[in-house]
């Protein structure tokens, strides 16, 4: 842990985890720090980072908040929810960290190895999820080495990761959901007493669901396919319908969550081996089914 933080305030690159999916950490105040991270991923550049931090007030200075993203922090941090917050002036971030934009996404993660991390750092550190642009995000430490060893300078395995799929984001005052994850938007719903509106304006700023193919295996991926349709593919199961894998057998979306990256890892590799493609049995579209069913649509994207 000791070295970890000596690294990252060295200016180095720490895969760490979450309980949302491995983060590829670097000091978000420090330009070519940061700038390493989009090296390390062949991320494009315009996409922006997250900035994680032990808790609320370690923000102080960096952003500005309003009375919902007030409320939504003190409901949901530490835990799987980010809010996009406008810059605080003469903020100590990085503009790398935001790609130039005035706003800025913040995270506080709930993962005790996060957290003592962030405590030791003592500095905002920026964090996409680990794992090269365009590929499925890391649920475990050995899903980061795959993707990026030998360009990151250590990843602190810290077992598989509890909630197993990316925050959820919201741009508050007024509330608008930019990307489905983690935290359910009924729970979102229920604490601001509204529903939630999807950001669906043309040309915003790139949420990675937003980019087709963001979470491609290296095989096709059909989605609602049952595994009695299934022929010759690796098959995806949910509940009754069981596959090669599956995804949760008692048909629970916070299991299928948890499990999701690595299921998909484990079927790309099966399906590559012999090869065919991945169909993936129907999931609910609610609750985290939603953010489950975004994943699998951008991974079934033609590409
Ligand atoms: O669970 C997570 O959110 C993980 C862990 C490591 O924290 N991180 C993660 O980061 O998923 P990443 O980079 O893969 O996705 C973060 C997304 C960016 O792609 C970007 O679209 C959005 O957050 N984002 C960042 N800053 C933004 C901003 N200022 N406005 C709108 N969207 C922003
Ligand atoms: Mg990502």
């Amino acid at each position: 842990m000791a070295e970890a933080a000596t690294l990252l305030r060295a200016g180095g690159l720490v895969a760490f985890p979450t309980e949302t999916v491995y983060g590829l950490g670097a000091d978000a105040t420090d330009g070519r720090a940061v700038a390493a991270i989009y090296e390390a991923k062949g991320r494009p550049s315009f996409n922006p980072l997250i900035v994680h931090v032990p808790n609320r007030e370690a923000l102080s200075g960096l952003v500005r908040f309003g009375p919902e993203a007030h409320l939504l922090a003190e409901r949901f941090w530490p835990g799987p929810l980010t809010l996009v917050l406008p810059l605080a002036d003469n903020s100590a971030l990085s503009p790398l960290v935001t790609a130039g934009l005035p706003t800025v996404a913040v995270r506080v993660p709930a993962a005790p190895l996060a957290q003592e991390l962030l405590r030791m750092v003592g500095r905002p550190v920026a964090a996409p999820s680990a794992n090269p642009s365009g590929r499925i995000s890391p649920s475990r430490a050995d899903h980061v080495l795959e993707g990026l060893a030998g360009r990151i300078d250590a990843v602190l395995n810290g077992g598989p990761c509890a909630v197993g799929l990316e925050s959820t984001i919201v741009r508050p005052d007024p509330a608008v959901l930019l990307r489905d994850g983690g935290l359910a938007r009924e729970d979102l719903e229920a604490v601001l007493g509204r529903a939630v509106a999807e950001d669906t304006t043309p040309g915003r700023v790139q949420a990675p669901g937003q980019l087709a193919s963001h979470y491609a295996p290296s095989v096709s991926l059909r989605m609602g396919v049952a595994a009695s349709q299934a022929n010759a593919s690796v098959h995806v199961g949910f509940g009754a319908d069981k596959g090669d894998v599956t995804l949760s057998v008692s048909g629970d979306l916070i299991e299928a969550a948890a499990n999701l990256f690595q299921v998909l890892h484990q079927a790309d590799a099966m399906a590559t081996a012999r090869g065919t493609g991945i169909t993936v049995s129907d999931i609910p579209n609610l609750g985290l089914g939603r953010a489950i069913n975004d994943r699998l649509r951008r991974a079934s994207a033609p590409r």
